[in-house]
């Protein structure tokens, strides 16, 4: 199909155009961008479209649908526009196109959904409903340099008896269960959504059997009636620098001191086998943001730099 005004041609991402799809993404989430580390196995999914727009046959966008939910949802991921071909509608354009493969590929589809960060504009509203949004803290350290004090605030918690109690690493059944739990959905998990790193999943079996394939460590405050549950996602290698990895934890629930333990376990855990710089990001609610963060202060020395302000789960009809 061809973006006539635009004069660009759309088609299917391949193996040979990594290289052109990295040119663009050079100054992408400041240096923290997920696509070099998934593009490959993007392309091997079958339940997922990468589209690339192209002009002259040069790369100048692309955008990735997943199709979850039993069929019913198309996640729109990694949109990015060549920076010299930004605020030309290219983004709309390639969205247009997107929606429109992917109901004539996937004709059970009813809605897209997308994940964005930072201020919204009001526009957005006009097109999409907000379905959720969660805080993000954003800290740096040297992995080798924060194990040992991890560590050690576990053990002065753990002495201090009423502040720990110790977080539960639940097992596949376990997840299936508490994550399809009508109380748990509707009491823990932030506007009914599993957020897995930037991906918001509707609590379906068929979502749960995805996400289990995945290396995700899921922990919560309890197996019986938990109020804070987190997943932490399998570090990854960022453009940012030389062996950089990102690593991300979700955590869902209000309750301070369980959401706290969990960051703690989860962050230990990782700590176990991550080495070097890296960029950790917690996603969690809103009201308990202020006062994780001046723990992390008070306890590491970290300091959020701020670099993402919300993120904000959107659906709209296709
Ligand atoms: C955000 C970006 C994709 C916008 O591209 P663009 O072609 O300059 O956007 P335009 O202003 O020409 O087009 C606006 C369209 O893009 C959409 N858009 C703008 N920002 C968007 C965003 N962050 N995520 C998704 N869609 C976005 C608008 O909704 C609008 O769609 P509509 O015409 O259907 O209403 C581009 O600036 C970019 O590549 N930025 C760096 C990567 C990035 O931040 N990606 C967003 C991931 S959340």
């Amino acid at each position: 199909m061809e973006g006539a005004s635009h004069e660009l041609e759309f088609c299917l991402a391949q193996v040979d155009d990594f290289e052109q799809v990295m040119s663009i993404s050079t100054d992408i989430y400041n240096g923290l961008d997920y696509l070099p580390d998934r593009y490959h196995g993007w392309l091997k999914d079958p339940s997922r479209r990468v589209i690339l727009a192209k002009k002259e046959g040069k790369v100048v966008a692309l955008l990735s649908v997943n199709v979850v939910d039993n069929g019913q949802t198309a996640i729109m991921e990694g949109l990015r526009v060549a920076p010299s071909e930004r605020g030309k509608g290219i983004a709309g354009v390639i969205q247009q196109y997107a929606c429109a493969l992917i109901k004539s590929q996937f004709p059970s589809l009813e809605v897209q959904r997308c994940t964005r960060a930072g201020e919204l504009n009001p526009d957005v509203f006009t097109k999409f409903q907000l379905l959720c949004s969660q805080e993000v803290l954003d800290l740096q350290f040297v992995a080798e340099e924060l194990q040992p004090m991890v560590g050690a605030t576990i053990g002065h918690l753990k002495a201090s008896k009423q502040e720990w109690k110790e977080p539960i690493q639940l097992a596949v059944g376990d997840v299936k269960r508490l994550f399809l739990d009508q109380q748990v959905v509707e009491e823990v998990l932030p506007g009914g959504i599993i957020i897995q790193n930037w991906i918001p999943f509707k609590p379906f079996k068929g979502n749960l059997e995805v996400l289990l394939k995945q290396n995700i460590t899921w922990m919560a405050d309890s197996v019986v009636d938990p109020t804070v549950l987190s997943l932490c996602s399998s570090p990854y290698k960022v453009p940012a620098g030389a062996n950089n990895l990102c690593l991300n934890i979700d955590i869902f629930g209000k309750d301070f001191p369980r959401a706290r333990n969990q960051f703690l376990s989860q962050l230990h855990k990782a700590l176990s086998f991550l080495q070097g710089p890296t960029y950790c990001f917690i996603y969690l609610d809103k009201t308990i943001w202020s006062i994780m963060h001046s723990f992390c202060q008070t306890v590491f020395g970290l300091t959020s730099q701020k670099v993402i302000k919300g993120q904000f789960v959107l659906e709209a009809k296709l």
